[in-house]
């Protein structure tokens, strides 16, 4: 099917294609284990009529993904409070599929390896601490450094991964949030999809969330009531500072001229998230009594 018609590149790895007068995604993926996946979470969830994702077309060639585009959709922007509120009751609905679907039975889906994930984070972090260093200085590389390091250690001491887990979506970054034309929100990209606690991917969204709302976790949780109930295990994920590190480690991949272009934003991102950290620290323990 993605052979005919008019293929426009969106990604490396990602085409829009134009054929018959209707518009396609098409993914391509390297791995058929990733590829198996992320059909066998769609075909799921379709069965159980779950309404936030977009349907997937057949296709023979295994290693091929292709979904209808949405023509208007937009991703969601967390400074607005519709799209926290919707992005979040979709992303509640997803977790609420365990109570049709057992994904634990799921051959495909590992658990999510946060803490592993994390340590990982912080041992490439100090590799490229000399060359971040030249950007934001040694003290907010060591502040970074400290606030990770202690995050981590109560982490481990707290974090769990039970088996009464259910679907993550394993990237809730906004651009993989489409809030299409009719103003449904869809999740697309489940490349990372896993199981886990539902606890643990809301705070993963709210450390998304964060830095669009100067970080006041009071403002969040007023406005979002849902997230009273989150438990005190996945409170404390908020202490780590998953974004700071994401950011710099993706920074060190770009071409020169793109880092130039980027510092523009992340070092001032890496000054306002770190002022803010102390009261973040606090705030959390605070809500965590
Ligand atoms: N069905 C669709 N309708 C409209 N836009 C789409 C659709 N599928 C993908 N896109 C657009 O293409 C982008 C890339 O798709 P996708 O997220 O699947 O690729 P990716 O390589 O995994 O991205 P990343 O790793 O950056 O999250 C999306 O962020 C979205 O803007
Ligand atoms: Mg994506």
């Amino acid at each position: 099917m993605a052979q005919e018609g008019k293929l426009e590149k969106i990604k490396e790895n990602v085409w829009k294609l134009e054929k018959d007068g209707n518009r396609f995604s098409v993914k391509r993926y390297q791995s058929s284990s990733t590829a198996m996946k992320v059909k066998h979470v769609h075909d799921e969830l379709h069965s159980a009529s779950f309404l936030h994702i977009v349907p997937v077309m057949y296709e023979e060639d295994r290693l091929l993904f292709i979904q209808p585009w949405l023509d208007g959709a937009k991703a969601v922007n967390f400074k607005k409070r519709a799209d926290r509120t919707d992005s979040l009751a979709a992303l509640h609905a997803l977790h609420a599929t365990q109570a049709q679907i057992d994904w634990h039975a799921s051959p495909y889906l590992h658990p999510y390896p946060l803490t592993m994930k994390w340590e990982d984070r912080i041992v490439r972090f100090r590799e490229i601490s000399g060359a971040c260093e030249a950007y934001i200085g040694k003290g907010q590389v060591d502040e970074i450094l400290f606030y990770a390091l202690n995050a981590i250690s109560i982490v481990k001491r707290t974090y769990q991964n039970p088996l009464n887990g259910t679907l993550l979506h394993g990237d809730v970054v906004h651009h993989n949030i489409l809030r299409d034309a009719t103003g449904v929100i869809r999740f697309i990209d489940f490349d990372l999809a896993c199981t886990g606690p539902a606890g643990t991917e809301i705070a993963l969204w709210i450390h998304r969330v964060l830095p669009q709302i100067d970080y006041d976790i009071d403002f969040l949780f007023d406005e979002q009531p849902s997230l009273k109930k989150l438990d005190s295990a996945s409170k404390t994920l908020l202490l780590f500072p998953n974004e700071l590190l994401r950011e710099w480690l993706h920074f060190f991949t770009l071409s020169p001229a793109a880092r130039e272009r980027q510092a523009k934003q992340l070092i001032p991102f890496t000054e306002s998230a770190l002022s803010h950290w102390p009261k973040l620290w606090y705030d959390v323990e605070r809500i965590n009594i």
